[in-house]
């Protein structure tokens, strides 16, 4: 039996269908001028063909061939208007000496402003100096590292290492990955507000949160791969596919958010230590509610954004080098049972000995960063430091994955996994490479903000499960890491996250 739609229904079904059209016309339109080989230099012949997937597994990958040919370290990817550089001089240039010529710009604020809103991490002049103030203020604060250290310490013992032990025990393949993800984000969300979304109870329960994140974050890092801003800003308009996903994700997390400051303000901020609490009390906020809502939904967000998917990032790729390189393992299991002596666990000031493990860490991330690459807008024509010119409006993106790939900053072996490079100092102590060689954290004057607590998480961690477990990485993954720089394939997005997971076996040791 067929049934008549009523009018209204009718009209409106034909409207979706003719705008629906009009996106895919517009978007084939936008690609083909955009994508059109009007450049046919090799790299952008390569680009456009999807060439270089023959050789490697990521684009990451491709681009830190072509750099390390380059004489200058630097490359021009014409058809997406991007140069991309590995220069360390270029980088202090843009980071430092010119830093208000290169700020993330507007293009970037766009396609991340409906999740991150006006927080740290997509803003620039004064609204960015505002609250980098205010967040240095707080996370440099003995009160708040104790606090996020204690969090950290509870974390491993009471859910990473029982979740751990139930695999090594059941013999069961273990996802590493998504382990690291729940403990991270259970982590950074009580850190910054001291409530606890349980994602690495042994139930491993889903959490309404933790999935919109993931959501919120993958579609946001999806607008920078549109063939043009027009694409994702006409179906954001039209509320459809990705854009309608990305919406309903933000409308939860802003749901969320707004509780979880409502919750705090009920239980007061005076005697509590969490970054929401603290960030409420220094803007003069009490239980009337003076602090600007939005602005705190911000500052919440990019902690969240900022201290989940990295560290879980470093922590996944770092298992995934050590079950290849067992003997790293085993110094770095010596040196945290020297450092204890007699107690079963290692505290915070045996934690900050820990040289071997500070450049094991370091090594781990100098060939696999969280955050492989980062892109700044050129305000004003300009002539980086390799005499590479840029134009006004032009993006510059300097590449952590390929400068760590480069003998010429790392020497020939660059490709090896050496965590000795970095323990130069007087009897074997950890030393530090310029950040501007270095920008796994980035550099200069916006250089990240939780470094120290990122590295105390990293530290706690991998002592407590080393010292604990043998990690055996299994499946195609397992091929990774031997010689120190072969890759796994990475998922595309804004921070590094490895397609399939890290399976892997567990054994007590
Ligand atoms: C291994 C772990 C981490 C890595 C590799 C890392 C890396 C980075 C990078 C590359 C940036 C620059 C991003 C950009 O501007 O585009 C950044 C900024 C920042 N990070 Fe981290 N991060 C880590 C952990 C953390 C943690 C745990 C926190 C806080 C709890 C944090 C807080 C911040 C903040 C607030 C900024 C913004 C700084 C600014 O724009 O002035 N990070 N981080």
């Amino acid at each position: 039996m067929e049934v008549e739609l009523p009018w209204g229904a009718r009209c409106a079904a034909a409207a979706f269908f003719v705008s629906s059209l009009c996106v895919a016309a517009l978007g084939v339109v936008l690609l083909l001028l955009r994508r059109w080989p009007w450049c046919g230099c090799h790299v952008c012949r390569a680009y456009l063909a999807g060439s270089w997937r023959r050789e490697f597994a990521n684009l990451g990958d491709w681009y830190a061939d072509l750099l390390r040919r380059s004489p200058t370290g630097t490359v021009h990817v014409h058809v997406l208007g991007c140069t991309v550089t590995a220069n360390p001089a270029n980088v202090e240039y843009m980071l430092k000496t010119r830093f208000d010529n290169f700020p993330k710009g507007r293009p970037f604020a766009a396609l991340l402003g409906d999740l991150l809103g006006d927080g740290i991490f997509n803003v620039d002049g004064d609204a960015w100096r505002h609250q980098r103030k205010m967040a240095s203020l707080e996370l440099g604060s003995v009160a708040v590292r104790s606090y996020a250290y204690k969090i950290v310490a509870q974390e491993v013992e009471a859910r990473l290492m029982p979740v751990l032990a139930n695999a090594a025990d059941s013999g069961a393949v273990v996802d590493l990955q998504d382990v690291f993800r729940r403990f991270a984000f259970d982590t950074i969300c009580k850190i910054s507000f001291g409530l606890d979304p349980g994602c690495l109870d042994r139930e491993m329960p889903v959490s309404e949160l933790a999935d919109a994140f993931d959501a919120a974050s993958r579609l946001s890092a999806m607008r920078g791969a549109a063939a043009s801003p027009l694409l994702w800003k006409m179906k954001r308009f039209l509320n459809v596919g990705s854009e309608r996903e990305l919406k309903k994700a933000i409308k939860l997390i802003d749901g969320l958010a707004a509780a979880m400051i409502r919750e705090r303000r009920k239980l007061g901020v005076a005697n509590s230590h969490d970054l929401l609490s603290r960030f409420m009390a220094s803007s003069g906020d009490d239980a009337r509610g003076a602090a600007d809502d939005k602005f705190l939904r911000d500052i919440v967000v990019s902690f969240l954004l900022a201290g989940r998917d990295t560290v879980s990032s470093a922590l996944t790729t770092l298992f995934m080098i050590l079950s290849k390189n067992p003997d790293v393992a085993a110094a770095m299991r010596a040196e945290a049972g020297a450092a204890a002596g007699e107690s079963a666990a290692v505290s915070y000031e045996h934690l900050k000995r820990l040289n071997y493990t500070h450049a094991v860490l370091y090594e781990n991330m100098r060939l696999f960063p969280p955050v492989q690459f980062d892109s700044k807008f050129c305000a004003a024509a300009d002539v980086l430091p390799d005499g590479t010119y840029v134009d006004g409006g032009a993006r510059v993106m300097y590449h952590p994955y390929a400068m760590g790939r480069m003998p010429r900053i790392w020497g020939a072996d660059c490709d090896a996994f050496r965590p000795e490079r970095w323990l130069t100092g007087a009897g074997g102590a950890f030393v530090p490479e310029s950040l501007f060689k270095y920008p796994v954290f980035q550099a200069g004057l916006r250089v990240c903000l939780g470094k120290e607590l990122a590295i105390t998480e990293m530290k706690a961690v991998s002592v407590a499960v080393v010292r604990a477990f043998d990690v055996e990485v299994v499946g195609e993954n397992g091929r990774c890491g031997g010689g120190g720089a072969a890759a796994p394939r990475f998922v595309p997005g804004l921070t590094a996250s490895i397609s399939g997971g890290l399976p892997v076996k567990i054994r007590r040791v």
